[in-house]
C-alpha cells in the first residue's frame, strides 16, 4: 500500500443526517476539523440537502453525496460515522433505523454522535443508548458549550492554580438566553420535549457538571446528584401580543394561548463530589432575553478563586449610525437582534461555541476507536436531571435524588402545561 492510500484510508467519512441550522454549523466548523471529510448528507428537503454539499464542496470539507434516506446514508462505503441533527421529536426513529442497518451487518459504521438534547424524556434516551451500544457503536453526544475553548481553557488555569491548591470548586453558575428559536417545532412543547428547559438548560446542566469536574474527568463519577430544584415560567411568549406573534409567524403550528412552553427556566442542583463535598450547579436558561444575541455565560466559584466566560464580551464590536436602515440579519452574532449602535461581532462562532473542537474531539476518538468524553450516557445523565427539573418546577418542590423518572413525561411535552 503506497503511502499515499495508507493516509487517504485513516480519513473519517462522516455523514450527516438532516441539514437545517445546525449541521450548517457542523460544516462550518470543519474548516477546523483534520482528518475526516463530510462524505454524504440525509435529509427529506433535498434543497437544503443540496445547498449544505455545495457549501461542504465550497469550503473544501468534503464532497458529500445526498439521499432522503437514511438507512442509503448507513450503508454509504464512503461514510464511517454518523452526526444526527434530526428535530427532537424524529431523534429515536432515525437513530434506531441506523443501529438496525448495522445491526444487520448492511451498514459498516464505526460510531454516531448526536445533538443536544439527547432525547425527549428518560426513556427516550434510554432507547436512544440501548440501541447504539446494541450495535456495538461508539457514541458521542453532540454538547458543543463544553468544548467552546474560553471554558475549557479557563476550566485548566483555575483548576490547576486555584484548585490545587485552595480546594475543589463549589458553585458552577451556567446560562444560555436569546430571543427565541428559529423554526416552529422548537416553539412545540409536544415535538421539543418541553419550551427552553429542554431546549437550553441541556448546556447549562452540562457546562455545569464539566467546570466542577477536574479537567478531563469523568463528570458521573466524580458527581453525584443529590436533587434539584427548578421554575418554568413563560414571562414574555404568552404574554397576548407575542402569543399573536408567534401565531402570524407560524399559522397552525403554534399555539402559545392555548398549548405554551416555557420561555424562562432556572434550576439549582446539588450534588457531592469525589472528595465527598457539597457542591452546586445553577442554570438559567431562556428565549426572553433580548440584547444584541445569543449570550452564554459561565462562572466558576471555588474558595480562594472565581472565573467568568461571558460570550458578548467580545473583543471585536461595530458601530453603525442611525442613519444606516441595513438589512436583518444573524451575520454578527447568532439570534441577532439589532443592526445598528455598538454591536460585538463573534469573529469565529463554530469556534467560540465550541463547534470546532467537539467536532475535532469525536472525530480523533471514532478514528482511534475510543468512547469520546461526551458519550452518550453523559447524554442520558443529562437527560435525567432535566427531568428531574421538571418534575420539580411541577410539584413546586425540590425533587431528591436518584429517582427513576423513566415514565415521566413533563406537562409541557404532553401540551398540558399552564401557567399557575
Ligand atoms: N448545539 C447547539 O447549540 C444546537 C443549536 C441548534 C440546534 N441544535 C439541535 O440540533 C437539532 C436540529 O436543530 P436545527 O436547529 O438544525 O433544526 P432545523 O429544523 O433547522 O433542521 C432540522 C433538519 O432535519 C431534517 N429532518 C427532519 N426530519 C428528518 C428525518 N426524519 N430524517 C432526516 N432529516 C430530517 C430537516 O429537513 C432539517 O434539514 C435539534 O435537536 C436541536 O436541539 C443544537
Amino acid at each position: 500500500m503506497s503511502h499515499w492510500s495508507a493516509t487517504v484510508s485513516e480519513q473519517l467519512g462522516v455523514g450527516i443526517v438532516g441539514s437545517g441550522f445546525i449541521a450548517n454549523f457542523h460544516v462550518q466548523s470543519w474548516l477546523g476539523v483534520r482528518h475526516a471529510d463530510i462524505t454524504g448528507i440525509a435529509s427529506p428537503n433535498r434543497d437544503s440537502a443540496e445547498a449544505l454539499a455545495d457549501r461542504a464542496r465550497a469550503l473544501g470539507v468534503g464532497d458529500p453525496t445526498t439521499t432522503d434516506d437514511v438507512a442509503a446514508l448507513a450503508r454509504d462505503p464512503r461514510v464511517d460515522a454518523i452526526w444526527i441533527t434530526v428535530p427532537n421529536h424524529v431523534r429515536v426513529e432515525v437513530v434506531e433505523r441506523i443501529c438496525e442497518e448495522v445491526a444487520s451487518g448492511r451498514a459498516q459504521l464505526r460510531g454516531i454522535a448526536i445533538e443536544k438534547p439527547l432525547a425527549r424524556t428518560v426513556a427516550e434516551a434510554k432507547r436512544i443508548v440501548e440501541a447504539v451500544e446494541g450495535a456495538g457503536l461508539l457514541g458521542g453526544y453532540l454538547e458543543n458549550q463544553v468544548f467552546a475553548p474560553a471554558l475549557t481553557r479557563a476550566q485548566e488555569i483555575i483548576w490547576k492554580r486555584g484548585a490545587a491548591l485552595a480546594g475543589n470548586p463549589y458553585l458552577a453558575r451556567c446560562a444560555e438566553e436569546h430571543s427565541g428559536p428559529h423554526r416552529a417545532w422548537f416553539w412545540d412543547g409536544r415535538r421539543q420535549g418541553g419550551g427552553v428547559l429542554s431546549d437550553m438548560m441541556c448546556h447549562s446542566v452540562e457546562a455545569g457538571r464539566a467546570l466542577l469536574t477536574p479537567p478531563g474527568g469523568d463528570k458521573s463519577s466524580w458527581l453525584t446528584p443529590l436533587s434539584v430544584s427548578a421554575t418554568i415560567a413563560g414571562l414574555k411568549w404568552t404574554r397576548e401580543r407575542y402569543a399573536a406573534k408567534l401565531a402570524e409567524t407560524y399559522p397552525g403550528e403554534v399555539d402559545y394561548r392555548n398549548h405554551p412552553a416555557e420561555d424562562f427556566a432556572r434550576a439549582t442542583i446539588t450534588f457531592r463530589n469525589g472528595d465527598g463535598e457539597l457542591v452546586v450547579a445553577e442554570g438559567t436558561t431562556s428565549w426572553s432575553f433580548v440584547g444584541a444575541g445569543l449570550r452564554l455565560t459561565f462562572e466558576l466559584l471555588g474558595p480562594e478563586y472565581s472565573l467568568q466566560v461571558n460570550s458578548l464580551d467580545t473583543p471585536a464590536k461595530i458601530f453603525l449610525s442611525r442613519e444606516l436602515r441595513g438589512e436583518q440579519g444573524e451575520d454578527l452574532v447568532e439570534k441577532q437582534n439589532a443592526e445598528q449602535g455598538l454591536m460585538p461581532l463573534i469573529e469565529d462562532e463554530a469556534l467560540t461555541y465550541g463547534y470546532t473542537d467537539e467536532n475535532r474531539h469525536m472525530v480523533e476518538a471514532f478514528r482511534a476507536g475510543r468512547q469520546p468524553r461526551e458519550t452518550l450516557r453523559e447524554g442520558l445523565a443529562v437527560t435525567e436531571l432535566l427531568m428531574a427539573a421538571y418534575l420539580s418546577a411541577e410539584q413546586g418542590e425540590t425533587v431528591s435524588l436518584p429517582t427513576d423518572l423513566t415514565d415521566f413525561v413533563p406537562q409541557v411535552a404532553q401540551g398540558t402545561w399552564q401557567q399557575g
